[in-house]
């Protein structure tokens, strides 16, 4: 892999990457349209890490499609689909992790210790394999983009990181590879995530500024769907991911919730009227 981005990088090319833990759906098409909007040559990995799960997740009952993943890959004009084997990246004797300070001690890092170093070790690793110029990742993982975003500034990592905007099904409900694991009545719970922040976006817009009042809401809405458990619903400054109480400014809505067995993440940006 390093030799090819040597050679992209002797040419003269500029390589986005796009990171992956496979069982693509159109959210990640869409990053892979960022990217060779963005660079000449496209990488995509596809590696389900099993350094960010923790025990009891569902790193083993993952979603995985290989071979459907590798014609997608292809369809979306990705220059090199790059799928290396755990044994290659963690090799025998692996004890060097990454540790970042604040912003994983908020939303799902509070739930999931030690998500956000597994995280970012692999990502640091696969920076260090692949060597882009540009790296895009969705805004559905606000907090990894956050902490992604930190962790190059502070190594160094001479790459511009990308944002890219939630894409959603047509009725709202944010695009993930764990979507495929709902039944249809789960489905339906699903969206009381999407409902709960539109509805918050709205009262915002109405001059509501309490933050208490708005998870309020939010929780007993979703709570009113069956088999939904919620880990967080939280209002904090997009920056810092600290609480914010009074909505005065454009601040992070996020919510965790479990649907079944499933968890699910989403969030948006709440923006009062000036
Ligand atoms: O967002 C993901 O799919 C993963 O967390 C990532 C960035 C590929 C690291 O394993």
């Amino acid at each position: 892999m390093t030799a090819m981005s040597n050679r992209f990088r002797k040419m003269g090319k500029r390589i986005s990457f796009v990171p992956t833990m496979g069982f693509l759906h159109e959210g990640h098409l869409a990053l892979m349209r960022e990217g060779r909007r963005l660079g000449d040559k496209l990488v995509l990995s596809i590696f389900v890490n099993p350094t960010q799960f923790g025990p009891g997740e569902d790193f083993k009952t993952y979603p995985r499609d290989f071979n459907r993943d590798c014609a997608l890959a292809e369809k979306a004009g990705v220059d090199i689909l790059f799928t290396p084997d755990a044994r290659d990246l963690y090799v025998k004797g692996s004890e060097t992790y990454l540790h970042q300070e604040k912003l994983p001690g908020h939303l799902c890092g509070l739930s999931r210790q030690g998500h956000f170093n597994g995280v970012m070790t692999i990502v640091a690793k696969l920076f260090n394999i692949v060597v882009p110029h540009f790296a895009v990742f969705g805004e559905k993982d606000f907090q990894q983009l956050a902490v992604i975003r930190r962790m190059t500034k502070d190594l160094n990592f001479d790459i511009q990181i990308v944002g890219h905007p939630t894409v959603r099904e047509p009725d709202g409900l944010a695009m993930s590879s764990r979507n495929s694991k709902l039944t249809p009545a789960q489905r339906d719970a699903a969206l009381s995530l999407i409902t709960s922040l539109r509805n918050a976006r709205r009262s915002v817009k109405n001059k509501q500024t309490d933050s208490n009042q708005l998870i309020d809401k939010a929780t007993e809405l979703i709570q009113s769907y069956p088999e939904t458990k919620i880990d967080y619903i939280k209002i904090c400054d997009p920056e810092t991911l600290d609480d914010v109480s009074n909505i005065d400014r454009p601040v992070l809505m996020a919510l965790a919730v479990k649907v079944g067995k499933t968890r699910l993440i989403d969030n948006m940006i709440l923006t009062p009227d000036s």
